[in-house]
């Protein structure tokens, strides 16, 4: 049975509100492509609501700000008890709308609220320094929340998504303005019901859905705006980092794509290896930003490794994300999908060897097969840019040493992966690997504990981790003349 959808509006000064123009979108089920609600559809005049109640919630003298920095991480454990009590409606829900496995999104519910503990840890451990200042100074810093944030969110991980941007701001002691993607307006709408349920005072929390052009770049564009976080594409990445310093100058964390190399070395035990390389491609049908999409391996294994893989994906299961026994499931939707069977194309026509897959399945709802080419040359399309999708790409190398400059040969740096019994040869790639995160013997483990982000143009700054805070804060220096004389 489908999950109920309860909020279709926009949350502004803890008000569910239509958009001024009365103005709606459809959202679909991309299981389907059925319409499954209309939601508002908000602008500019929206945005400037919202990020005016963000402001004046931001206020000295407001609720917000005069809270305990200990009271506020209580507040948000309290969210985490809530999105732990709504963890199978919020999980149906995230499948419903983005394609997710429902599998995956029950398991994620549980790391979610994890995270969130982690990160309302956090909001009373923000501290500064005292600080040896020459002649009769007295100096400490101060560290303060930037301000009002805008949050844009992509729809590949919605519910994960938003509380990892919205969480760590709110630790901060930030207001936020969130703009959801527009595939997946609907978890971060129940989400944020759950925040005004914890407690959050009013204006601390906006939510206005809506689309890139309009509300993404009215809040890029604000002048009371201080800081914008934003996950998805280079491309609008870019277009972020100049709105950013068009009126004002906004602080800017970008985490963007990726064309994460994986390598598979000779020694590398394949029972492992070739599970963990289908893993790190074909999770959540490939729409995941650390996806391996550039799989080298070794050619004293190669002909193995090939014949193995392409068993694994031969093996998996695709079908309705809301069935517990499927492997996949559909991609976000149709503009996707023909994107994945787009490059699908360019794969087969630049020479690359298609194994398995390949194909659209069915007529509805937006499925791809689990696809692999082999024989994949550094120069083609598929191995230059993000697919997004379930295709497995599989090139030869014979070095480590010529491998790590082919990995390094693109603009990405997000992830890369290496498989080795070999310590040193390990830690020499993981050495000079450029990527902000690198997996040994495994891939994609992550938590809110451990930094994430990108090198290069795969992101600026980094989420996660101990420091999350820092970019969502100012440090101010107070210096206090001391005289000895007293
Ligand atoms: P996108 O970058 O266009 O959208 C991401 C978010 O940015 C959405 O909320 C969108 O409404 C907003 N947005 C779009 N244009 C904007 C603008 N000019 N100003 C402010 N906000 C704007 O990504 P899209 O089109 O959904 O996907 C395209 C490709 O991007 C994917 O195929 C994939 O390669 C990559 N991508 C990477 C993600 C990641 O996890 N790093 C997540 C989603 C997409
Ligand atoms: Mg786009």
């Amino acid at each position: 049975m489908a999950p109920e959808i309860k909020y279709t509006k926009l949350f502004i000064n803890n008000e569910w509100v239509d958009a001024k123009s009365g103005k709606t979108f459809d959202t679909y089920s991309p299981h389907d492509g059925s319409v499954i609600a209309k939601v508002a559809e908000g602008d500019k005049a929206d945005v400037d609501l919202a990020v005016s109640a963000a402001k004046a919630a931001f206020h000295r003298n407001s609720e917000w700000r005069l809270l305990d920095a200990s009271a506020r991480g209580r507040l948000l454990n309290k969210f985490a008890d809530l999105v732990l009590r709504d963890s199978k409606y919020l999980a149906e829900l995230e499948s419903y709308n983005n394609g997710m496995l429902v599998n995956m999104a029950l398991f994620l519910s549980e790391r979610n609220a994890l995270s969130i503990r982690y990160l309302a840890s956090l909001a009373d451990k923000i501290q500064g320094d005292t600080i040896p200042l020459d002649g009769d100074n007295f100096t400490f810093t101060l560290k303060q929340p930037v301000g009002v944030c805008g949050l844009i969110l992509p729809w590949n991980f919605p519910i994960t998504m938003f509380i990892s941007k919205v969480v760590t701001a709110l630790s901060a002691g930030c207001t936020v303005v969130i703009k959801p993607a527009e595939q997946t307006p609907l978890t971060a709408l129940a989400l944020v019901a759950l925040l005004k349920e914890a407690g959050v005072p009013a204006g601390v929390v906006n939510v206005v859905t809506g689309y890139g052009p309009g509300a993404g770049t009215a809040l890029t564009h604000h002048p009371d705006v201080a800081k914008i976080s934003f996950t998805g594409s280079v491309e609008v990445g870019k277009l972020i980092q100049q709105a950013a310093g068009k009126v004002n100058l906004k602080r800017v964390t970008l985490e963007l794509g990726g064309k994460s190399p994986l390598i598979i070395m000779n020694d590398a035990d394949l029972n492992v290896a070739v599970p963990t390389a289908a893993y790190g491609v074909f999770t959540h049908q490939g729409q995941v930003c650390v996806a391996a999409s550039r799989l080298f391996v070794q050619s004293g294994i190669y002909d193995k490794f090939v014949e193995k893989a392409v068993e694994f994906a031969k093996n998996r299961k695709v079908g309705n994300p809301a069935d517990t026994a499927v492997d996949q499931g559909p991609q976000v939707d149709g503009e996707m999908m023909d994107k994945v069977l787009g490059y699908i194309e360019k794969g087969k026509k630049e020479g690359a060897k298609l194994l398995t897959g390949g194909k659209r399945i069915g007529t509805s709802g937006f499925y791809v097969e689990p696809t692999v080419f082999a024989d994949v040359k550094d120069d083609m399309t598929i191995a230059k840019e993000e697919i997004f999708g379930p295709v497995q790409s599989i090139l030869k190398f014979d070095t480590l040493e010529e491998v790590i400059d082919r990995a390094n040969n693109t603009s990405y740096g997000l992830a890369a992966g290496i498989f080795t019994t070999n310590l040193n040869n390990a830690l020499q790639y993981a050495k000079h690997v450029e990527a902000g995160n690198v997996w040994v013997n495994g891939y994609m483990m992550a938590g809110p504990q451990s930094p994430f982000g990108g090198y290069k143009d795969s992101g600026y700054g980094r989420e996660a981790g101990l420091n999350c805070v820092d970019p969502y804060l100012e440090v101010k220096s107070v210096a206090i003349s001391l005289p000895k004389k007293f």
